[in-house]
């Protein structure tokens, strides 16, 4: 069974001090939900201090992005052994944010993929169609191009933990959510395509997060969805009291 994962998405947002509350509170909120695994992905400057407020807890530490280079001459990038080094257990690849803002292409994501697993970090790749996809029925080519893209020669070890999250690019900041019959058929999609790419063994235990306006009040439903195994959140993860129940409905959903 897929254990699932409920992941906040902090973007540019917090200071030190709203970052090292929110994550302190998400810590001991997350104590009593048994069997899901919380994951919180803070800014980079806040990493440390956000390490050290979930630090004995059972939240983990991801990244929102990582240079696929080694440490070297790279203005501006953060290299994953620096990652590592905080205390990150997980890093945030291909984020649409940093497909259409940043240009990063499926190659570069590839490379960033390969990175991080040699490194032996999870990496949480993110897929998703732009609403003009969606409208023109072309969901499935454009789930299948990133997939293809990004998981060149991604094979053997390199895929045992990696997850997978399908963010429609249309849902994402909007408060528009995927219904949960589409977000399931995009899922559905993805498993397949990872069963014929790997194999049904590894395409049954990858898990595969949804994310775009997933709050308190869409996520059970969202969870419930056979292929559904976690969200990734953005907005709702900026306070506790909106990211718990996200979490909790994580724990009322287990077992579907
Ligand atoms: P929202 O939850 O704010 O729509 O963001 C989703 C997201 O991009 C998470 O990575």
């Amino acid at each position: 069974m897929r254990q699932f994962l409920v992941a906040g998405n902090w973007k540019m947002n917090t200071q030190r001090a709203t970052a090292v509350a929110l994550a302190t509170d998400v810590a001991r909120g997350a104590a009593s939900a048994t069997g899901v695994e919380v994951l919180v992905c803070p800014p980079f400057p806040y990493l440390e201090a956000v390490a050290g407020a979930i630090r004995g807890s059972s939240v983990r530490l991801g990244a929102q992005n990582a240079s696929a280079e080694k440490p070297g001459a790279y203005t501006g990038e953060t290299a994953i052994e620096m990652l590592i080094d905080c205390g990150c257990a997980s890093v945030i690849l291909g984020h649409s944010e940093r497909r259409t803002l940043y240009g990063e292409t499926d190659a570069l994501v590839n490379r960033k993929v390969k990175a991080v697993r040699t490194q032996g970090l999870q990496a949480i790749l993110c897929v998703g169609e732009q609403l003009a996809d969606r409208e023109a029925e072309r969901t499935e080519q454009i789930l299948d191009g990133q997939m293809t893209g990004s998981l060149e020669g991604v094979d053997g070890d390199a895929v045992a933990d990696l997850v997978i999250a399908y963010e429609p690019v249309w849902a994402i900041g909007t408060g528009k959510t995927a219904s949960p019959e589409q977000a399931q058929a995009a899922h559905a999609h993805l498993r397949k395509w990872l069963a014929g790419r790997y194999n049904p063994a590894v395409a049954d235990g990858i898990r595969i997060l949804y994310g775009g306006s997933v709050k308190a009040d869409n996520a059970l439903t969202l969870l419930q969805q056979p292929d559904i195994d976690g969200a990734l959140v953005g907005g709702a993860s900026l306070s506790a009291a909106n990211f718990l129940p996200i979490v909790e409905a994580g724990v009322q959903a287990q077992g579907k």
